[in-house]
Order: structure tokens, then sequence, then C-alpha cells
């Protein structure tokens, strides 16, 4: 309960944590110490001094009674530096600057001792004067100021503060340098999950590099599966050409009724490999580009037959994207929404954490159970449909899926509100 209402002040960046962790002991302890010694200085000193000087006063007074005002100021309060003259007996009230904090333990102190006290003044920052009834009348009285007070005392403070001020500039130089690469590692990591590679050496403290090196070569190992994985899939599909152009060449030559079955599987199967190998080699070729998809998205939408409506929402900006699967991506979701629908629109939408490329159609959709289903490579429902609208092998929600993930973001199915069929969504963050 109180750990959640302080959670909500505590700062949120590691900058911030450490900024606190650094300062609120400094601050506190600054702050006990200030107490602490404005207590003892201006309070207790004061007080002592005070008292020291309140003796010599009531002697000076005592010694009024016996001697005239002139021959007192002569004597002895010239030997203790107390300087007395005749006063025109009008008080005109007690005063002292507002910041003087001495201030405020002198007057009570004097007030209570001094019987015929009728005014202090305090507004001379280096005198104290008493207006004072004696038995030779009212006199002013005027002390030095230091004989009641520390002078200075305020210096302290003031290196105190000045020194905290430049052991936190100090102390936030050294915790930036640490703190860097745990930034940059954020940073590099956040790239790879984008599909970028961000280049990053480690440094910092021990910990810090560990989990920096530790990152590389995770990154290094995932990125050598990725490679080799394709080029065996590649190899494989390559390697699988030859022999079914020679299937093909015999089936030629063949003649039945089962034969134009053959001759459907067979090119069924090429053109699996073909769009696989097309798919293997746009990604092999492929570095990010700022790439402009009002322009891509327009093409593509124009290239269609029907063309498929082209609409935008926001502000379009350039992305860091690989404009080839992009453009692949776009164009399987254009291909989909062409052959299972009639008509359909493709929007951009470019929002503050990223865009959203959105096909929509008006065809039957896909009902929300087999959504995944639909999405993993070679599955094509309309074969469970049982009406077969020709053409796919069932690798294009796959491969834009697949785009989608290797920038980062994902592919989204749903219901299109706007036409009532699906509504395919590539959502990629930027
Ligand atoms: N816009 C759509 N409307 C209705 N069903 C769809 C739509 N898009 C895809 N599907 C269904 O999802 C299945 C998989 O789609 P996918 O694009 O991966 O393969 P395909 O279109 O059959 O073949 P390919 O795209 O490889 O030529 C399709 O067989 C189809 O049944
Ligand atoms: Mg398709």
């Amino acid at each position: 309960m109180i750990g959640r209402f302080l959670k909500q002040f505590a700062p949120r960046t590691l900058y911030g944590r450490a900024a606190a962790i650094l300062l609120l002991p400094m601050l506190t302890l600054q702050l006990a110490v200030a107490a602490v010694f404005v207590q003892r200085h201006f309070e207790d000193v004061t007080a002592q001094m005070t008292n020291n000087l309140l003796l010599e006063v009531e002697l000076v007074l005592r010694e009024l009674e016996r001697q005239s005002v002139s021959e007192v100021q002569e004597g002895f309060a010239e030997e203790l530096k107390i300087e007395l003259r005749s006063w025109d007996g009008v008080p005109s009230g007690n005063r002292m600057v507002f910041y003087d904090i001495s201030g405020r333990t002198i007057m009570p102190l004097m007030r209570s001792r001094l019987d015929g006290l009728r005014e202090i003044d305090l507004s001379d920052l280096d005198f104290v004067a008493l207006g004072l009834m004696t038995a030779k009348g009212p006199i002013k009285l005027t002390v030095s100021r230091d004989r009641v007070s520390a002078s200075n005392p305020h210096q302290v403070l003031v290196l105190m503060v000045f020194t905290g001020i430049f052991m936190t500039l100090i102390a936030y130089m050294f915790l930036r340098n640490q703190l860097r690469p745990i930034k940059r590692l954020s940073v590099a990591s956040a790239a790879f999950g984008r599909g970028q590679r961000v280049a990053l050496s480690p440094a910092g403290a021990l910990e810090v590099r560990a989990a920096g090196q530790a990152f590389l070569d995770m990154r290094d190992r995932i990125e050598r599966q990725i490679e080799q994985r394709t080029m065996m899939l590649s190899g494989v599909s390559h390697d699988l050409r030859t022999p079914i152009t020679r299937l093909q060449l015999a089936l030629e030559l063949m003649e039945g009724p089962e034969v134009e079955d053959l001759k459907k599987d067979v090119s069924a199967m090429q053109m699996m490999v073909d769009s696989f190998l097309n798919y293997a080699r746009d990604l092999a070729a492929d570095p990010v580009e700022d790439v402009d998809l009002l322009a891509l998205g327009a093409q593509l939408a124009e290239r269609m037959t029907p063309p498929a409506r082209f609409e935008l929402a926001g502000v379009p900006r350039l992305c860091a994207l690989r404009p080839v699967p992009i453009g692949r991506a776009i164009e399987n979701l254009l291909v989909n929404a062409g052959r299972y629908g009639s008509e359909s629109i493709l929007t951009l939408h470019f929002e503050e954490s990223g865009v959203r490329i959105c096909v929509h159609d008006d065809g039957p959709g896909i009902p929300e159970a087999q959504r995944d289903a639909a999405a993993k490579p070679f599955v094509r429902l309309e074969v469970a449909r049982g009406q077969n609208q020709g053409g796919g092998v069932g690798l294009g929600l796959a491969i834009a899926a697949d785009v989608a993930r290797l920038h980062g973001g994902q592919l989204v199915l749903s219901d299109s509100v706007k036409l009532g069929g699906l509504s395919a969504d590539i959502r990629l963050p930027l």
C-alpha cells in the first residue's frame, strides 16, 4: 500500500534512480548536519556569549549607580569595549533583520535578564545597541556584535552546500559512464528484435560487460542458425528443381486420365519450390533502408487486377525496413484479397509507435479458430473448404507473417470492419 504509493514518485529511468540513490543519502546527511550545527552554533554558543556580555553590562549598570555616565564611559566601560551615551529615552521598538537567526536567541535572553531594558536594536549586523533605563536616566549602550554571536557562521553551511554540489557533479559523471553501456545494450537488443544490427562493443563494469558479451554471442548464434536454416532449405529447394523439370518432361510424353492429375501435382510442387526460393532470395539480398511506404503501397495497389483502393491514415514518414520482403508481404496479402474476395482496400496507418499495413477484402474471411493455422507454411484452407480457387501453395500468409516478425512486428488476422471479409494487418514497431 505505502510501497505502491511511494512508487509513483520513484524515478522511472535508470539515470533517475541512480541519481536518487546518490542524492538522497547526501541530502539527508547534509540536512541532519545542518540542523545540528544550527542548533549548536546559533543557539547554544550565542546564548553562552550573550550571558557573558550580560555579566559585563550588569557590572556597568551597577557602576552607574556610583559614578556619572562620562566617568564610567572613560573608566572601565572603555576597557570592556562598551560604549555609553545619553539617550532621549524614546524607545523605537526592537529591530533586527529577518534572516538574523542568532538574533532570535539574543533578544529574549537579554529581555529576561535586564530589568531596565527598553529597546534592542540589531538592525546593524555589526553592532548590538541597547536602550536602558539606569540610575543616571536613559542611556544607549553599544557593543560590537561579534561579542554575542559567532562571526560568519554561515560559512560552514555554504561550504557544505558547495562541496555537496561539487561531489554530486563528479559522482554523476562517473555514474553516467557506468550507465552508458547498459543503455547501449538495451538499444542494441531492441534493434535486433526489429531485425536491425547495431554495433556494440562490451564496456563498463565486469557484470555489464559480461551481459554485453552474452548478448553478442546470442545474436551471433541466432543469426548463424537462421542463415544455416535458410541455406539448407534453399539448397533442398534448388536441388528439387531439376527432378521436377524431369518429371514434367516425362509426363508430357505420357497419356491417359491419371496423367492430368499428376501434371497438376508436379506443377504445384514447382510453384512451392519457386515461391520459397524467391522468398529466400529476397531475404538474402536485402539490407534495411529508409522506405517510402506511401509510394510502395500505392504502386502495389495499382498493380492488382482490379486495382485495390489505397487509403492513408496519419502523417506518412520514411521507415527503416527491408523494402523487397515488405513489398512481397504486402503483395501476398493483396493477391489473397483479390483471389478470395472481389474488392479490396490497402490502408497505411502511420502511428506514434509504428506503422500498420492493413489489407481488407469482402471475401468469406477466415474463422477465428483457423487463423493461426492459415498463417503456417503450406496450409491451404481452400482444400478443406472443398473449393479450390486455384493457384496457391499456402505460403502467402506464412511469408507475410515471417516478414513482419523479421522487422520485430506481427501479422494479425481479423474480421474486416470496412468490407466484411478478412482484414490482414502487418504491424511494425518503429
Ligand atoms: N483474404 C482471404 N480471405 C479468405 N481466406 C483467406 C484469405 N487469405 C488467405 N485465406 C486462407 O488462408 C489460406 C492460406 O493463405 P496463403 O496466402 O498462405 O496461401 P494461398 O493463398 O492459398 O497460396 P499462396 O498465397 O501461397 O499462393 C488460404 O488457402 C485461404 O484459405
Ligand atoms: Mg495467398
